[in-house]
C-alpha cells in the first residue's frame, strides 16, 4: 500500500525524520511539490542530514527517489545538495530522478521574491528568499522553463527565446538590464550537461513501478496551513502540500495514494508571517523554543512556538482525508506542569470549532483552551507506549481525541529509533 507523508501544521513538523523512518517498507520516495525552500532534518546514529530538495528516503540504499513535476528545481541547489550527500558518503548516482515536466528556478525569481517581500513592507510573508513563488508565478503565467525544456541546444530555438523573453520582463520589472540573458543560458546549458541523466518521465517511471507491485512514500514540503489553498492565504507557499498535491504534483491518479499520515508536532510552531492563534510570546514560547531547538533548518530564523492547535490539525485531517497521524517532539514537553491543547476558537462573542478561511477573522481568534497536567519523567528516546508516564500517555489520547485522528507513530527524539510504533492504529 502506498502513503503520502504530509505537514498537518504549519511545516517543520518532522516530515524527514518519519518519511526516513519508513523508507525501507517502500521501493520509492517522490517529493510532489515545494522546492529548497524545504528543510526536513533527519539524523541517523547522532549524525545531522539536511535534505532540501531530494527525498528524504535517498539515505536508505537502493530506493529510488523522485523530484516530481509540481516541484520547483533549482539547479545550483540541487547540485550543492548532490555534493553535499555524496561527500557525506550517500550513494546518489543513479537513485534520483527529476520530472522533465518540473519548472526551473531561475537565478531572477530568487531576485523577484526578495524584491516581492521588500514591497509588501510590514505585509511581508516571510518567504525564504528561495524564488519559490515567483518560479510558480512563471509556471502558472504559462511562461516558465521546464527541465525537460533544457534540452534544446539550438541558438535561436523555444529555450533561448523563452530566456530572453524572461529575463527582458526582469530587466523591465526591476529598473536595469544588469542581467544578460545570454548569461542565464549559458549557465542551464551548463547544469543540462549534468542534469541530462537524471531527467525522465517521471510519471511514467512511477506508474510502471506501481504496475509491477512497487510501493511508493509521497513526501510533502510545508504543511496544510501553508497550502496555496487550504492554508492562512496569503501568508502561505506557492503550491499544494496537502493531499491532493501528490496526484497532480507526481501525475499519478488519486486513487493510488493509498494512505495519508499527517504528521504534527505536539504543539505548534510556524516560521515566517500571518496568523498563528496559539502562539506563546512570553517565556513558555521562549522555552518551547529552546528546549525544541526551533531554528529554521533552511533559513535559521527562530520558529514562533505556541501550544497544540486541535483546530488546526482537525482541519488538517479534513482536507487531506488523514487516516493517522504521528505526533513529534512528544519529550519537549517534558517537566512542564501544565499543557493547554487548543480545542476551539473565540472570535468576538462567537466560538469556532472549525478552521475560518477568512484571513481577519482568523487574526482575530483568540485560543479555548483545555488545561491538562504535564509530566516530569524524560520521554525522550522511549520506544513502549506504555513506557511513557501515564500523563503522557493521557495527553495523546487527548490530542487524539480532540483532532478526530489516532496517533500510529509517537516520536520521542529527533534519532530514527526514538520512535513508538502503535500498528494497532498504523493503516501501512
Ligand atoms: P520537517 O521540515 O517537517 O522535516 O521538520 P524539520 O526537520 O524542519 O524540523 C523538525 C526538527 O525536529 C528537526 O531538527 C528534527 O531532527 C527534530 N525532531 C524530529 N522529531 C523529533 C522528536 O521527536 N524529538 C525531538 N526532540 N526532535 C525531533
Ligand atoms: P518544510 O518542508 C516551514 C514558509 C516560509 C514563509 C512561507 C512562504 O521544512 O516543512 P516560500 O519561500 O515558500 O515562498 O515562503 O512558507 N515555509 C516554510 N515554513 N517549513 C517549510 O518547509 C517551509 N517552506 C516555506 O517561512 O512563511
Ligand atoms: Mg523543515
Amino acid at each position: 500500500m502506498n502513503l503520502c507523508v504530509l505537514g498537518a501544521q504549519w511545516g517543520d513538523e518532522g516530515k524527514g525524520k518519519i518519511v526516513d523512518l519508513l523508507t525501507p517498507r517502500f521501493s520509492l520516495v517522490a517529493r510532489y511539490q515545494g522546492g529548497h525552500n524545504a528543510g526536513h532534518t533527519v539524523y541517523v546514529k547522532g549524525r545531522k542530514f539536511v535534505l532540501h530538495l531530494i527525498p528524504s528516503g535517498i539515505l536508505h540504499p537502493g530506493v529510488v527517489c523522485i523530484i516530481g513535476n509540481g516541484v520547483v528545481v533549482d539547479p545550483t541547489a540541487l547540485f550543492a545538495e548532490f555534493d553535499e550527500l555524496i561527500g557525506m558518503g550517500v550513494d546518489v548516482a543513479g537513485r534520483l530522478f527529476i520530472s522533465d515536466k518540473a519548472h526551473v528556478i531561475l537565478p531572477y525569481h530568487r531576485e523577484l521574491d526578495v524584491l516581492a517581500e521588500a514591497r509588501r513592507g510590514e505585509q511581508k510573508i516571510g518567504t525564504t528568499s528561495r524564488g519559490i513563488g515567483p518560479a510558480y508565478e512563471d509556471k502558472i503565467g504559462r511562461r516558465g522553463i521546464r527541465m525537460g525544456d533544457l534540452a534544446d541546444a539550438s541558438a535561436d530555438g523555444p529555450l533561448s527565446i523563452a530566456v530572453q523573453h524572461n529575463v527582458d520582463a526582469r530587466n523591465r520589472l526591476v529598473g536595469n538590464s544588469d542581467m544578460k540573458w545570454q548569461e542565464v543560458l549559458a549557465d542551464l546549458r551548463r547544469a543540462w550537461v549534468r542534469l541530462r541523466p537524471l531527467v525522465i518521465d517521471t510519471s511514467l517511471h512511477l506508474h510502471q513501478a506501481i504496475t509491477a507491485g512497487s510501493a511508493v512514500m509521497f513526501e510533502g514540503a510545508q504543511g496544510t496551513l501553508l497550502d496555496i489553498d487550504h492554508g492562512t492565504y496569503p501568508y502561505v507557499t506557492s503550491s499544494n502540500a496537502t493531499a491532493g498535491g501528490a496526484a497532480t504534483g507526481l501525475g499519478v491518479g488519486p486513487g493510488v495514494i493509498g494512505n495519508v499520515l499527517g504528521v504534527a508536532k505536539a504543539y505548534t510552531t510556524r516560521v515566517g508571517g500571518g496568523p498563528l492563534p496559539t502562539e506563546l510570546l512570553g517565556e513558555m514560547g521562549e522555552r518551547l523554543r529552546e528546549t525544541g531547538m526551533e531554528y529554521g533548518a533552511s533559513t535559521g530564523r527562530p520558529r514562533r512556538c505556541g501550544w497544540f492547535d486541535a483546530v488546526a490539525v482537525r482541519y488538517a485531517a479534513r482536507v487531506n482525508g488523514l487516516h493517522s497521524i504521528a505526533i513529534t517532539k512528544l519529550d519537549v514537553l517534558d517537566g512542564i506542569n501544565e499543557l493547554e491543547i487548543c480545542t476551539a476558537y473565540r472570535c468576538g462573542n462567537q466560538t469556532l470549532t472549525e478552521m475560518p478561511s477568512d484571513l481577519a477573522q482568523l487574526s482575530l481568534c483568540e485560543p479555548l483552551y483545555e488545561t491538562v497536567p504535564g509530566w516530569s519523567e524524560p520521554t525522550k528516546g522511549v520506544v513502549e507506549f506504555d513506557r511513557l508516564p501515564e500523563n503522557a500517555r493521557r495527553y495523546i489520547r487527548r490530542l487524539e481525541e480532540t483532532s478526530g485522528v489516532p496517533a500510529s507513530i509517537i516520536s520521542t527524539g529527533s534519532d530514527r529509533d526514538h520512535t513508538i510504533l502503535r500498528p494497532e492504529f498504523s493503516p501501512f
